[in-house]
C-alpha cells in the first residue's frame, strides 16, 4: 500500500481574480482518519410502485419486445450492475402501507388488480411482486430493503410476509416453493412502516411507537437470516418524532429512519426541473445542503439517549423534488434532471459522509423515472440522468475509509439566508491505498485553481473524471442522451507533492491518487 502523508485538506479561496478565477488551497491529512468506513448503503436506492418506476423502468415483463432478462430491462440492469447499488428499499414509500404481498405472489395472470390511490389512481396489477423483487436484488448483488405494511395491513401479515421471504422450512416455505422459489432469500432491512405520520396511517407519535412494538415483536429471524428492523422516523424538522422514538422503542430498533426532500415547498409550484435561473439554482443547493443541520440535530437526540451509538440512523427517503415534466400524469412524480441535480447529489454525498458514524444508509428517491432518479426510459430506449453519473463517480467512496478535511471555501447565502460552500471536497482512502478526493464547483460563472497538496512517499500518479456542462440547465434527454457525461479530466499539474487543478464552473472532478 502507497503511504500518503496527506497534509489536512484545507481549502482557502481566496477573492476571484480579475479573470474571474478563485484560488483555493487543499490540504488532506490522513493521519488525522479514526478509519470510520463510509458504509457502501450510503449509496442506497429506493424503488417505488409509483409511475413508471417499476413498470416500464425496471420491469417490462418477459414478453415484451423490449429486451429483457426474465422480464427485467436489459439495459437498466447493467446500467445498474455499473452503478453498484448496495442496497434498494421496496415496494414503497407511500405504497408500501396500502401494498398486501399476497396479491403479488403465484401466477401473474392470476394475480389480482388493485388502485394505486396514492399515485395517480393507476391500476396496479401485482406483476411486479415479492420474487420479482428480490430477484432483481440478486441478479445486480444488492440488499433488498423491504418496507412493511403497517399503515393498512395487520402483524400477522407482516410476519408471515417475513416467513416467506426467510424460512428455511414450514408453511410459508412451501407456499414460497410452490410459487417456484425453493431457498429462502436473505432479506436484511425491514421497514416497520413508512412516513407513519402521513400516508403510512396518520399516527401521533406514540401510538406508533406502541404499534412498532408489537408488529415488531412478530417479526422473526429464520434459519440464519437476521433482520435489521427500521422504525418509520421523522420528516425535516420534526425533532419531536425522533426524540420519542428513542424514548420508547430504542430497546426495539436497529434503526430509524429519516426523509428529507430539496424542495421548494409542499404547497403550490415547486419550479421547473429544467428551466430556472441563477437565483433558483442557489436557493436549490441552499435547501440540499441544510440537510447537514437536520441531520446534526437528529444525530444530537440520538446521541442523548444513546451514547454507545447502538440505533443507526437511516435517510431512507433524499433527493430533489421538482414539478412534474409538462404533459405528464401529477401523480407519477415524473421528473428531468439536469447538472443542478448532479450538483445537488454530490453536496448531499459529501455530507453524507461526515456522519457514517450514526448514519449509515441514505436512498435516492428515486431509482428510475421518479423524482430525482438514476435513470430515464420511455419505451426500448434509457438515458442516464447527470445524477447518475455522479453516482457512478462516487462509487469510489463505498467501503473506504473516511478522511476528513476541513475546506475554508467561501460561501455564499442563498435567497432564504441559507450558506452553501461554493467549492466544496470529500476524500477517502480505499483497501489498495488510493485516494480518491472529489471536488465540487458549484459557482455558476467562476473557475477555480485548487492546489491539493500531498506528501507521499514517491512519484504521485494521478487520473482524473470531470462532470461539467455548458449550462447548468442541460440534461440528456431521448434525443441527445449524452450532453452530461464524464469524461477524462487532464487539467491538472503534479509537482512537488503538489496538484495544481484547474477545475471549470459548475463542474465535479474525481482525483484518483496513487
Ligand atoms: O418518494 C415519493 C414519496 O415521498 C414516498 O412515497 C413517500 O414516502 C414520500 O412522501
Amino acid at each position: 500500500m502507497k503511504k500518503f502523508f496527506l497534509a489536512a485538506i484545507l481549502a482557502v479561496v481566496i477573492p476571484v481574480s480579475a479573470a474571474g478565477q478563485m484560488k483555493v488551497i487543499i490540504n488532506i491529512d490522513s493521519d488525522i482518519t479514526d478509519g470510520q468506513i463510509i458504509p457502501k448503503e450510503i449509496y442506497g436506492q429506493f424503488a417505488e410502485h409509483l409511475g413508471s418506476c417499476i413498470y416500464g423502468g425496471l420491469w417490462v415483463g418477459p414478453d415484451s419486445e423490449i429486451p429483457n432478462i426474465d422480464g427485467y430491462r436489459t439495459d437498466v440492469l447493467e446500467a445498474l450492475k455499473t452503478l453498484k447499488v448496495p442496497v434498494m428499499r421496496w415496494p414503497g414509500g407511500c405504497f408500501a402501507d396500502e401494498y398486501h404481498w399476497r396479491d403479488g405472489i403465484g401466477p401473474r395472470e392470476d394475480r389480482p388488480r388493485m388502485v394505486n390511490s396514492n399515485w395517480g389512481g393507476t391500476v396496479e396489477d401485482n406483476s411486479f411482486g415479492t420474487h420479482e423483487f428480490l430477484n432483481l436484488c440478486e441478479m445486480i448483488g444488492c440488499e433488498p430493503y423491504i418496507s412493511g405494511n403497517v399503515g393498512s395491513g395487520t402483524v400477522e401479515e407482516l410476519a408471515k410476509w417475513v416467513e416467506y421471504m426467510t424460512a428455511p422450512d414450514g408453511p410459508m416455505a412451501r407456499l414460497r416453493a410452490q410459487n417456484g422459489r425453493t431457498e429462502p432469500w436473505k432479506v436484511k432491512y425491514l421497514g416497520v412502516g413508512n412516513e407513519s405520520w402521513g400516508c403510512g396511517g396518520n399516527m401521533v407519535v406514540d401510538y406508533y411507537t406502541h404499534l412498532y412494538r408489537r408488529y415488531q415483536t412478530y417479526c422473526r429471524n429464520f434459519g440464519d437470516n437476521v433482520l435489521y428492523k427500521v422504525a418509520s422516523g421523522a420528516t425535516d424538522y420534526d425533532y419531536n418524532w425522533t426524540e420519542v422514538l428513542m424514548k420508547n422503542i430504542a430497546n426495539h430498533t436497529d434503526g430509524i429512519s429519516l426523509h428529507y426532500y430539496t424542495v421548494k415547498g409542499w404547497n403550490g409550484s415547486k419550479g421547473s426541473a429544467t428551466q430556472f435561473n441563477a437565483e433558483e439554482y442557489y436557493n436549490t443547493l441552499g435547501k440540499a445542503v441544510e440537510v447537514e443541520s437536520v441531520i446534526k440535530r437528529h444525530i444530537a437526540i440520538m446521541d442523548s439517549y444513546d451514547p454507545e451509538n447502538k440505533v443507526d440512523l437511516l435517510l431512507d427517503e433524499w433527493g430533489t423534488w421538482f414539478d412534474v415534466e409538462p404533459g405528464t400524469n401529477p401523480g407519477h412524480l415524473y421528473q428531468q434532471n439536469t447538472m443542478r441535480d448532479a450538483m445537488v447529489a454530490s453536496l448531499s454525498l459529501n455530507i453524507f459522509h461526515k456522519y457514517t458514524k450514526r448514519l449509515k444508509m441514505a436512498n435516492i428517491a428515486q431509482i428510475a423515472n421518479v423524482l430525482q432518479s438514476m435513470v430515464l426510459t420511455k419505451d426500448d430506449k434509457m438515458v442516464l440522468t447527470p445524477t447518475y453519473h455522479v453516482f457512478r463517480m462516487y462509487n469510489v467512496h463505498q467501503e473506504a475509509t473516511f478522511l476528513p478535511l476541513t475546506c475554508s471555501s467561501m460561501t455564499f447565502t442563498d435567497a432564504n439566508g441559507r450558506e452553501c460552500p461554493v467549492v466544496d471536497a470529500t476524500a477517502s482512502r480505499n483497501a489498495e491505498g488510493a485516494v480518491n478526493v472529489t471536488l465540487t464547483n458549484t459557482d455558476l460563472e467562476n473557475d477555480a485553481e485548487i492546489i491539493v497538496s500531498i506528501a507521499a512517499d514517491g512519484k504521485l500518479s494521478v487520473t482524473g473524471e470531470i462532470l461539467t456542462s455548458k449550462d447548468i440547465t442541460d440534461h440528456n434527454d431521448f434525443d441527445s442522451p449524452s450532453k452530461v457525461s464524464p469524461v477524462e479530466f487532464k487539467d491538472f499539474k503534479v509537482k512537488d507533492g503538489k496538484i495544481t487543478v484547474k477545475m471549470p464552473a459548475k463542474s465535479i472532478v474525481n482525483l484518483c491518487i496513487r
